[in-house]
């Protein structure tokens, strides 16, 4: 599913991946474990088409994200790949079904479609009866959940998620973290999950540790 060869990114002097390479089957969760500044969210934009490596390779889904043109990454954002974000990122003035339903409307899917799927992904991320609040309605976890069903409203193969976690109480992330396993079940989609939580590394079915921009092990 994701095929990762002699990543580097630079920043000026900072080196921030140094040769990184490692594959991810289809179908599982990876933790990516690190320090601050390890270079974690570099990798999962460099991964996601957010950024580009200066050099090495990174194919998903078979195909290579680094000789993609800006089209063909803005392509691979819409249809292939999803992120979740610390801070959620959801449209404050949309409800949650809006907020979930906004991928599938730039993909042009027919009204009754969407609502159709908006409606199971509330009820998957146990949010059946908050469909008409707004983010600000909703607690940390509830729009974290929001933001999950988002992500999965366009059916992507791979779902990144930065530290998503890493706004909410220890209880609450821990149930957002026992979510995200579960959909990657039920949704068979990848997932590539930063954290610092050694609860989501238990859940998850391989731990990869980076430190100073480079795979450990
Ligand atoms: N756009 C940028 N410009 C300059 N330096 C950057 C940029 N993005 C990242 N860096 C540097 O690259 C290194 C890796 O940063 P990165 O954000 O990937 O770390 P991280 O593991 O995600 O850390 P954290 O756990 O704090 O989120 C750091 O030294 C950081 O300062
Ligand atoms: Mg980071």
């Amino acid at each position: 599913m994701l095929r990762i060869r002699g990543v580097h990114r630079r920043f000026g002097d900072v080196h921030a991946l140094r040769g990184v390479s490692f594959d991810v089957a289809a179908g599982s969760m990876v933790a990516l474990v690190g320090r601050s500044g390890s270079g974690k969210t570099t990798l999962l934009n460099v991964v996601g088409g957010l950024d580009r490596p200066d050099e090495g390779t990174v194919e998903v889904d078979g195909v290579d994200v680094t000789g993609l043109t800006e089209d063909g990454l803005s392509r691979l954002r819409r249809e292939r790949v999803a992120y979740v974000f610390q801070t959620f990122g959801l449209i404050p003035v949309l409800s949650a079904a809006e907020n979930v339903g906004a991928p599938l409307r730039l993909a042009r899917t027919p009204a009754a479609d969407r609502e159709k799927r908006v409606s199971m992904l509330l009820e998957l991320v146990g949010l059946a009866g908050h469909a008409d609040q707004k983010p600000g309605e909703l607690s940390g976890g509830q729009q974290q959940r929001v933001a999950i069903a988002r992500a999965l409203a366009a059916s992507p193969r791979l779902l990144i998620a930065d530290e998503p976690t890493g706004q909410l109480d220890a209880e609450t992330g821990r149930s957002v973290m026992a979510l995200l396993r579960a959909v990657v079940e039920s949704e068979g989609v990848t997932a590539l999950v930063s954290t610092h939580d050694p609860v989501m590394m238990a859940l998850a079915d391989r731990v990869i540790r980076i430190s100073d921009g480079q795979v450990d092990g």
